[in-house]
């Protein structure tokens, strides 16, 4: 695996999400995104296997009896190996359980960053808020991905992903309201006031929680119900179809989690500034983005009295690019 040549010297902003990895940079005022999916499979090494995928151009390496196939290339190639892939992280920090996770994420970052092109270039990298479940587990994560960056020569700055997504989509506001990124591994939610960061905080039940509940109970595999999932799923009640109402259930308890968890830390917040104005919500990541989403979040929200004055409600138009683009304004600032 070879890191890029690079000839950008501008800050960058990084997207480390549990399911793809994605980096933003500035390109004639808009933002240009390169992503790779945080997956990998490992092969048994044997010369033959080696030398086939360095003919197809595989992103791959040799790691002592393995060769791992990692980003985009390892769910290309999972089928035709009969393998499942693997993911480095979970629950939007590196997976203790996957002993390869520290290395796959280097090198996806890696490929994807490649070496800074002049000493101490800005990035600014997402990291989950803190939840149920995380404890301590994002200081690791957070000093790790920031060691990988340092050794790419690259001066490395966290941001918590509703943040990031309160940069990508609320400039109108001037950086006032709530960002919320709907991912596979967590949802992050963000209230900020003129950018700073009031309330933060994340939920462990997303897009990954919905592909294996449902799986569960239709007796599938989670990769199966995630890729139906993403083909062709409508949060639009009830069908004939079992695999179509077992995603709504879970789809439904990954909302109602999400805007009860919000209401309770907005009811609890101590000091909660004085807002003159109402503001906007934003919804992003994969999770927000099948027809009926918008719509259910709405009704659950319009069900009890909300303790936040909202101007609209809305789903970003480009949900699976709003952490790294906040990241890079952030970057950018
Ligand atoms: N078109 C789609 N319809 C429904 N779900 C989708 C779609 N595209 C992606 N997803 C789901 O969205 C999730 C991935 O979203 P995203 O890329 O925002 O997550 P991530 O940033 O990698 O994860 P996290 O933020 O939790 O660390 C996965 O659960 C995926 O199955
Ligand atoms: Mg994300």
């Amino acid at each position: 695996m070879t890191n890029l040549e690079q000839d950008y010297t501008q800050p960058l902003g990084l997207d480390v999400g549990t399911s793809r990895v994605v980096v933003a940079r500035a390109k004639d005022k808009k933002q240009d995104y390169d992503s790779q999916l945080n997956a990998f499979l490992t092969l048994p090494y044997s010369k033959l296997a080696e030398s086939l995928l360095q003919r197809e151009n595989v992103f791959h390496e040799v790691q002592g009896a393995d060769i791992v196939v990692a980003g985009n290339d390892a769910e290309r190639f999972a089928e035709a190996f009969h393998v499942e892939t693997r993911r480095p992280m979970a629950h939007g920090v590196l997976n203790p359980e996957e002993p390869h996770s520290l290395e796959v994420v280097r090198r996806i970052i890696t490929k994807l960053v490649g070496r800074a092109a002049a000493e101490g270039q800005k990035v600014f990298f997402s990291v989950p808020a803190q939840g149920e479940s995380l404890d301590g587990a994002i200081r690791y994560h957070e000093a790790s991905i920031r060691q990988i960056l340092a050794e790419l020569g690259y001066e490395a700055t966290p941001i918590e992903e509703g943040l990031a997504v309160v940069y990508g989509e609320l400039a109108a506001s001037n950086f006032s309201g709530v960002g919320i990124s709907c991912g596979s591994g967590l949802c992050n939610i963000c209230l900020a006031v003129l950018s700073v960061p009031v309330i933060s905080f994340s939920v462990p039940k997303a897009g990954d929680f919905i592909d294996a509940h449902a799986a569960q109970v239709t007796g599938d595999r989670a990769n199966r119900l995630r890729i139906s999932k993403e083909k062709d799923f409508q949060l639009n009640g009830f069908t004939g179809d079992r695999v179509h109402n077992a995603l709504t259930v879970y789809y439904q308890e990954v909302i109602a989690n999400l805007i009860g968890s919000l209401r309770a830390h907005i009811a609890s917040a101590q000091k909660l500034p004085k807002l003159e104005q109402s503001v906007p919500l934003v919804l992003s990541g994969g999770t927000a983005m099948p027809k009926g989403f918008l719509d259910h979040f709405i009704k659950i929200l319009q069900s009890e009295e909300f303790p936040l004055r909202l101007s609209e409600v809305r789903v970003s138009g480009d949900p699976l690019h709003s952490t790294a683009r906040g990241a890079l304004m952030a970057a950018q600032c």
